[in-house]
Formats: structure tokens, sequence, C-alpha cells
């Protein structure tokens, strides 16, 4: 279905001069642009008093302005959400799907634009910028794949006394999409076109760090053909979510954030006296690695410094507990210090830059207390020196520390600290049943050379993304299903064959001939 018939998006070569120059060049040109967004209602921009978004590298420098949603505004885009669900779930699936292909189109052709905004809003490299607009044209061409494959006929069903049996798949209403500021474009992408194509109206809620590329996306969903009341956008922070979820008309809820925000929507849902509705909830991770004697120390490392430090360690896969075969810990704690020492931390417009901001002032002081009360209850195995240039804007230096126990980290830390524990070789089951309790199960790595201890750890350790001698980040569309298990999501898996099912409902249709 979706390989080498309907490849994944190409992106960038950045080892092709030409080509990153056109690409620079394009960016130069719109790096100055003030942007803005506002609740999108009907199609029509709604006024407001606007909050100035800056950005996380350079908090003197502004990147726009946003008028957030009143909970007014939230009554009035699920009334008209509510009016345009019928036609649009009338809608044949293969000419939604059609919407979505030409979003993809229009994103992709849009890539400087974008990928400046991304940058500036978000913080991202131009790297992990280039990877996020792929991931979201994969989303909105995977699913406008699937769509067409799984739900423009009805399946038949058997007939044993008869009679016409026949399974189709319709959408459920309006759905709340509730997406984190980490993958403002991807995420945000994701979920919509899923809902969409399912045959829903949708409400987005954005994450209030990063509005600007939301509404950007949204528009470019109704330049692509989707109606502009089957799509509305509302940015804001938690409260406007609460207020959508807790409202009975809605038919179902896609949330990508924290653990404990997913703790509070669950609360809200069970709370209406209302129909019982889909929660798709995509949280975070207490992600480890282990790495045993038998492990290539070179290519740990490498995949140690991606996993951790990518993305400024702010992706919901990334490497957060290192596990360490005690007999090679000190060496490949030494190797891993040297190449954090190489590190280029600084602006992520510098193409030179390999970890760019954290999103936010808040973020910075989770991650600077946290860093210091590692330093009186752990051992730094590095930390990486913060350059002047970083002053003006959110830096968190990455980091290192050996801790004793890998029960001591009970809690996700998102950011580019990583936390080392050494194991002897007769643990390994106690090790993996540590991880396990964390009650946590996103992504997982194992560095081994031996195939019976890969078979046995990956045996018994429950995480919905493992990853066996190689980073644990960049799951691609199509090809490696993203997803956790516990308290790490609900499943099912965002850019998988399954995903848009849990978006639609079921209707069978049974003919007496
Ligand atoms: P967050 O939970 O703080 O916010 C996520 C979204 O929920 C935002 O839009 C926010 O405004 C909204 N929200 C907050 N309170 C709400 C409430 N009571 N009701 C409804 N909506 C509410 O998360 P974040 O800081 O934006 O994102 C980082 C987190 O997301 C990390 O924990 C990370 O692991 C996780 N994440 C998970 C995945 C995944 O696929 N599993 C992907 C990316 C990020
Ligand atoms: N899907 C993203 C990754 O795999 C979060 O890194």
């Amino acid at each position: 279905l979706y390989g080498a018939e309907r490849p994944n998006s190409h992106g960038v070569d950045l080892s092709d001069q030409a080509q990153l120059a056109a690409l620079l060049d394009g960016m130069r040109e719109v790096q100055d642009r003030h942007w803005q967004a506002a609740p999108l209602i009907g199609g029509v921009s709604q006024g407001g008093t606007p909050r100035l978004v800056h950005e996380p590298a350079d908090d003197t420098r502004v990147v726009g302005a946003v008028i957030e949603a009143t909970p007014e505004q939230a009554g009035q885009a699920l009334e008209r959400a509510l009016r345009a669900f019928p036609a649009w779930d009338d809608t044949p699936a293969a000419a939604r799907a059609d919407c979505l292909d030409r979003a993809a189109e229009l994103l992709e052709a849009d890539a400087p634009l974008l990928l400046s905004l991304l940058q500036r809003e978000a913080g991202k490299t131009l790297a992990d910028a280039i990877a996020e607009l792929r991931e979201a044209v994969d989303f909105c061409r995977y699913y406008a794949a699937r769509a067409r494959a799984d739900f423009a006929e009805p399946q038949t069903m058997p007939g044993p006394t008869g009679e016409s049996n026949r399974l189709g798949w319709r959408g459920r209403g309006v759905f709340v999409a509730i997406s984190p500021w980490n993958f403002p474009l991807a995420i945000f992408t994701g979920q919509v076109v899923a809902a969409l194509v399912a045959g829903n109206a949708v409400i987005a809620k954005p994450a209030e760090q990063t509005p600007l590329v939301a509404a950007y996306a949204v528009e470019t969903l109704h330049r692509a053909g989707v109606p502009v009341d089957a799509l509305q956008l509302l940015p804001g922070d938690g409260a406007i979510g609460a207020a959508l979820v807790g409202d009975a008309r809605i038919a179902g809820v896609a949330f990508t954030g924290s653990t404990e925000t997913a703790w509070a929507i669950n609360r809200t849902l069970a709370a209406r006296r209302a129909p019982i509705v889909p929660f798709i909830a995509e949280t975070g991770g207490l992600n480890a690695m282990i790495v045993d004697s038998s492990a290539l120390p070179e290519q740990v490392v490498a995949d140690v410094l991606a996993s951790s430090f990518q993305s400024a360690g702010q992706r919901c896969s990334a490497l957060r507990l290192l596990l360490v075969q005690e007999d090679i810990a000190d060496k490949l704690l030494t190797m891993l210090a040297g190449a954090m020492a190489e590190l280029v931390v600084g602006d992520p417009r510098d193409l030179a830059t390999d970890v760019g901001p954290v999103i936010d002032a808040e973020a910075r002081a989770m991650l600077d207390a946290h860093a210091a009360e590692m330093e009186r209850s752990a051992r730094l195995v590095y930390r990486c020196p913060l350059p002047e240039a970083t002053a003006r804007g959110s830096f968190v230096a990455p980091q290192a520390f050996e801790l004793g126990d890998a029960a001591q980290l009970e809690r996700e830390v998102f950011g580019p600290i990583l936390h080392v524990v050494r194991f002897r070789a007769d643990e390994l089951d106690t090790l993996v049943d540590t991880v396990n309790a964390s009650g946590f199960g996103l992504t997982f790595g194992i560095h081994s050379r031996i195939d019976a201890t890969v078979q046995q750890v990956l045996a018994r350790v429950r995480a919905g993304n493992c990853y066996v001698n190689r980073n644990m980040i960049g799951a691609v569309v199509g090809v490696q299903p993203f997803g956790g298990e516990g308290l790490s999501g609900t499943g099912p898996k965002a850019g998988g064959p399954h995903y848009l099912y849990r978006f639609a409902a079921e209707r069978t249709v049974s003919i007496n001939t």
C-alpha cells in the first residue's frame, strides 16, 4: 500500500549545495515575516487582544502574534463543526483523501516558509525542521492512501441465510485534536488529517507555545479543499482544551502531550453524562537503552548522542536512561563525554548548530532545577559549555549524570539531560523489570551483538517502539508505526495501518434480499 507505490517525502538533500542554497535563499526572503494566528471559526479570523510570540532562541526576537480563543468562541466553533459534520461524512472517502494529497503538495511547495517558521517559533535546527515537514507530508499521504483502501467501500461479510451483510465505516462526529509544541506541524497535522479523512469534523487546539505553525497548517488544509466549517482552529491554553473535552457533544479526543494532561482529560471525559467516546492519547516516556559489553562503542556513542540530544532532547522518543554493562562503562562514558564536547549548542538558524534551545523559560527552569538536583544526588559525567550568545534564549546545556540505581529516575525529564546507570551481566532480567516497573512504555533501545541477549530482552521489555543497534528517534510514517504502552499511550500507533479505524465508527447493514 505504501512504499514503492507511494514513497515517503524526499525532503531536502543537504549535501547537494545547489538545493541547499536555493532553500536558504527562500528562507532568508521570509525570515522577517510577522506571523499571525487567531481563532479560525468558519474560516473567519476572530479579533481580540494579540499576545506576542517570541523566539525560544532569543526572547528579543518576535515571530508574530496570536489571539487566543475565548470559551464562547469554543462553543461557536463546536456548533459550526456539528452542522458541518453530516455533509463531510457523506463526502466519499476518496474525495476526502484527495484533500490530504493536495495538502501534502502545498506543504512541500511552501517548504522555505514553513522551515523558517519552525526554526523561529519552535527553535528547530534546519535538519529537525526538514524532518518535521517530511513527517507532516507523510502523514497526509499515508492516511489518504489508507482511507482509500479501508473506507472507500464497505466490506462484504458472509450471508449464510441469504441476506446481504456489509460492514462500512463512518465518521463519528466532531473530534477534538489537542497537540503539543514539540512537533507543532507533524503531530498537529497528523491528528487533524486522520480525524478528517475518517469522516469527522475537527476542532484543533494546538499547544499555546506554537500557535503560528498550527494556523498555517489549518489555512493550508482549507486551501487544499477541506470545508472551512469541517475544520476549526482554537489557539489557547489548556483551559480551552478542557472546555472542549468536557462538552457532551464531542465524539472523540485525539491527544498528544504529557501523561499528566492525559489523566486530566480522561477524568473530564469520564465526568460527562454523555456517550463514552474514543480517547486516543499519545503521552510521555521514560525511555531506556541497554548497552552490553559486546556492543560497538563508536556506534553506541553516535546513537546515544542522536537519541538524547537531537531536538534538544525534546522528543517523546528521546533516550533518558542509558544502562551500560559495567565492564565497558568507563570506556564508553569517556568516549561519550568526548563526543558531547564536540556538540555545537546555539542559534538553530546557524547551520553548524547541533542543539538548539528548549521551548521556553518555564521548560528551562524545570530542567535547570532537575540538573541542580542531579548535582546533589548523582555524578556529573559531562556538561557542554553554553556559549555567551545563548544568554538571550532558553538554552539548557546537554549534560549526562551517572546515577547509582535505575529506579532513581521516576519521571520524564523533557530536555537534553541524560541519566546513566551501570549494570552487571547477571542483572539483565532485573534491569528490564526495573525499566518496565516505571509504567511507561514508549521507546526502548538495545545495543548488543549477541542475538540471544537481544531476544531475551525484547521478549521481556514492554515498550511500543523497540530499536536494536541503532538510535531510538525518528520513527518513519508507514514504516515504523509509532506509539507507546502503559503510561505512554493508548494506541493505536500514529503512522500505522490501524490508526484511522479508531477515528471511525463501524456500521453493519444487513439486507433481506
Ligand atoms: P502538555 O500535556 O503540557 O500539553 C499538550 C496539550 O494539552 C497542549 O495543547 C495543552 O494546551 C493541552 N492541555 C493542557 N491541559 C489540558 C487540559 N486539562 N485539558 C485539555 N487540554 C489540555 O504537553 P507538552 O508540554 O505540550 O508536550 C510535551 C509532552 O508531550 C511530553 O510529555 C512528551 O513526551 C509528550 N509527547 C508525546 C508524544 C507521543 O507520540 N507519545 C509525542 C510528542 C510529545
Ligand atoms: N515520532 C517521533 C520520533 O520517533 C516522536 O522521534
